[in-house]
């Protein structure tokens, strides 16, 4: 059909949201005005991170100041438009993100009933190199009718109203849940606007495909050892797993979320915690696996229910196709 070489009917990400949002009666809209400023800062640093090879090179614009100073790191950068974007969509009234050791608290006339938790430039060691990072951001709602605290962003994963991610590779995917399912948004260039490329993604029940940094082997606890030799050695005859390892979060999630397997970081002796951190990488993630049917597991329980006692707290994580993270749930009761 001449209609399908070329798609007259764009779904924007902001239409898709419009549409959902206008589902719920007594919505204002503010929701998708957050969003919005959500996708700015998504658009920014996808701008900054295709030119930042090149910036090196040929200097681009405002590279330097006038005192010559040094350009600012790419993850400071995206951190400060982010914050800007999100302060004055008039939507937020508390920030948390990977880059500031406080909590943002909005100042009273710029407040909103939101708060957004987020890593706005994940995979940092992946930054210099040019391969795939990634922004995360999870967003809650604070307690009505009194001044915001911080016990408004110290919430279980589960009271997240939505969560994504968006992946800066090969191409720039805006990947998000308002918790009816999760929908994939490609970022069309030429016309600057995230459009509906993989609706309602569901993560295939099981993978043939694990995800971990194998080099902390020697300091894992039993269960984690124990799984990934029996990915690799599978006691049922069934072929081994295959092995990929980005090192940037949201390139290994997305991965496994579209093409099924399970991604771990587990605890070790020398981070008892894992690496990860709770608000702003495991419930975003574990709130994307399980919208899309997968599940996502701490060692210990369920991690969406896991309470938050500090803002930047780590906990392992294991997450993934169901009956992948089933397997790893038995070798943790197991040991118990
Ligand atoms: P960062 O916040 O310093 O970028 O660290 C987070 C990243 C994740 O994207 C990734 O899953 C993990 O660190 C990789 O860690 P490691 O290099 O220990 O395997
Ligand atoms: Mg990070």
């Amino acid at each position: 059909h001449a209609a399908d070489a070329h798609r007259t009917d764009l779904m924007t990400i902001m239409r898709f949201v419009l549409n959902e949002q206008s589902k719920h009666p007594g919505s204002r809209g503010d929701f998708t005005i957050l969003l919005n400023h959500i996708v700015l800062g998504c658009k920014f640093v996808c701008s900054a991170v295709n030119k930042a090879g090149l910036a090196k090179l040929i200097g681009l614009a405002g590279e330097t100041n006038v005192q010559g100073e040094e350009q600012k790191k790419l993850d400071v950068l995206s951190n400060e438009v982010f914050i800007k974007a999100l302060v004055s969509s008039g939507r937020t009234c508390i920030l948390v993100s990977e880059e500031d050791e406080e909590a943002i608290f909005v100042e009273p006339d710029k407040r909103g009933k939101y708060c957004v938790v987020f890593d706005p430039l994940d995979g940092s060691s992946n930054i210099d190199c040019g391969v795939s990072i990634g922004t995360i951001f999870g967003i809650y709602m604070v307690k009505h009718g009194r001044e915001p605290t911080l016990d408004d962003v110290l919430q279980p994963g589960k009271n997240m109203v939505a969560a994504g991610y968006c992946m800066y590779g090969s191409s720039c995917m805006l990947v998000l849940s308002t918790g009816s399912g999760v929908n994939g948004f490609t970022l069309d260039p030429s016309l600057g606007e995230f459009i509906l490329t993989h609706p309602d993604i569901k993560i295939p029940k099981k993978g043939k495909i694990y995800s971990v940094n194998e080099g902390n082997a020697k300091n894992w606890d039993a269960p984690t050892a124990k799984y990934v030799e029996k990915c690799k050695f599978p006691e049922d005859g069934s072929s081994p797993k295959s092995l990929r390892y980005v090192g940037s979060m949201v390139a290994d999630v997305h991965r496994t979320l579209l093409y099924g397997g399970i991604f771990l970081y587990p605890a070790d002796k020398k981070s008892p915690n894992g690496k990860l951190r709770v608000l702003y990488e495991v419930f975003p993630m574990s709130f994307l696996m399980e919208q899309a049917g997968g599940q996502s597991f701490t060692g210990k329980q369920k991690a969406l229910d896991l309470v938050p006692e500090k803002i930047h707290q780590r906990s392992p994580i294991f997450l993934g196709s169901y009956d992948d993270v089933e397997e790893i749930k038995a070798l943790y009761a197991a040991e118990a």
